[in-house]
């Protein structure tokens, strides 16, 4: 019956190719967590809003009209009816992203659309973030830190964007120390089977969450 698998991990672990590639092996539906706050933070940026006012910063996103694609084949993110998935990508998201993820009533908001979007998904879904595991569904049958040596991650994500490996290398510990006050993506979650990817191959990884699926 409907499985749910929870996957969080730092940037560049694989959870994303990871995550699309069980999601589709399994017939199952797919979230990415990550998205949704870059969604969100798109929409405070096209407001002129400063992500530090909390008060504006929430009452943007509440208003903003968001839509997720769950399908691992495609998994639209839209703000107000148009394709924004290249738009969260870029480089004024990520540096603000951390700050929006930090306020508290947007995470409570878009915790509930994520619990919301899992319920939805009659055929199971594969879910990856930062606080799946402790915070989105602690009840899921299979729950997953994927991890690599941060020099590995910094490679992955530089080479996924065609950008320079030190600044990636940068950027992400900057992240990383950002997020640690919300997230803690450095810290193995409890309950969760830790899988290293930096040496492994995807479908190594792949094959090994499966397993744990179906013990
Ligand atoms: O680019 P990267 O894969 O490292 O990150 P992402 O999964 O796209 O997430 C972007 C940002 O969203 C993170 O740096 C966190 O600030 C935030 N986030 C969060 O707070 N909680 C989650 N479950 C997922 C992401």
């Amino acid at each position: 019956s409907a499985p749910v698998v929870a996957i969080d991990g730092p940037s560049g672990a694989g959870k994303s190719t990871v995550s699309k590639t069980l999601a589709t092996a399994i017939e199952a539906a797919y979230l990415d967590t990550g998205s949704m706050y870059r969604a969100a933070t798109l929409a405070v940026i096209k407001a002129g809003v400063d992500p530090s006012q909390t008060a504006q910063v929430t009452k943007t996103v509440k208003n903003a009209k968001l839509e997720f694609g769950t399908t691992p084949e495609d998994p639209f993110t839209r703000l107000d009816g148009e394709d924004a998935g290249l738009a969260i990508r870029g480089d004024d998201v990520t540096k603000a992203v951390s700050a929006v993820a930090g306020n508290k009533t947007v995470r409570k908001f878009l915790i509930e659309e994520q619990r919301r979007l899992i319920a939805e998904a009659k055929n199971g879904i594969v879910v990856e973030g930062r606080d799946i595991v402790e915070v989105v569904a602690p009840d899921a049958d299979v729950k997953v830190y994927l991890t690599a040596d941060p020099a590995v991650r910094a490679g992955r994500r530089a080479s996924e964007f065609g950008a320079d490996t030190k600044a990636t290398a940068k950027d992400i510990q900057r992240r990383d120390t950002a997020d640690s006050k919300t997230t803690k993506p450095l810290e193995v979650p409890a309950g969760a089977t830790v899988i290293d990817s930096t040496d492994l191959p995807i479908v190594e990884v792949v094959a090994k969450i499966l397993a744990l699926l179906n013990n």
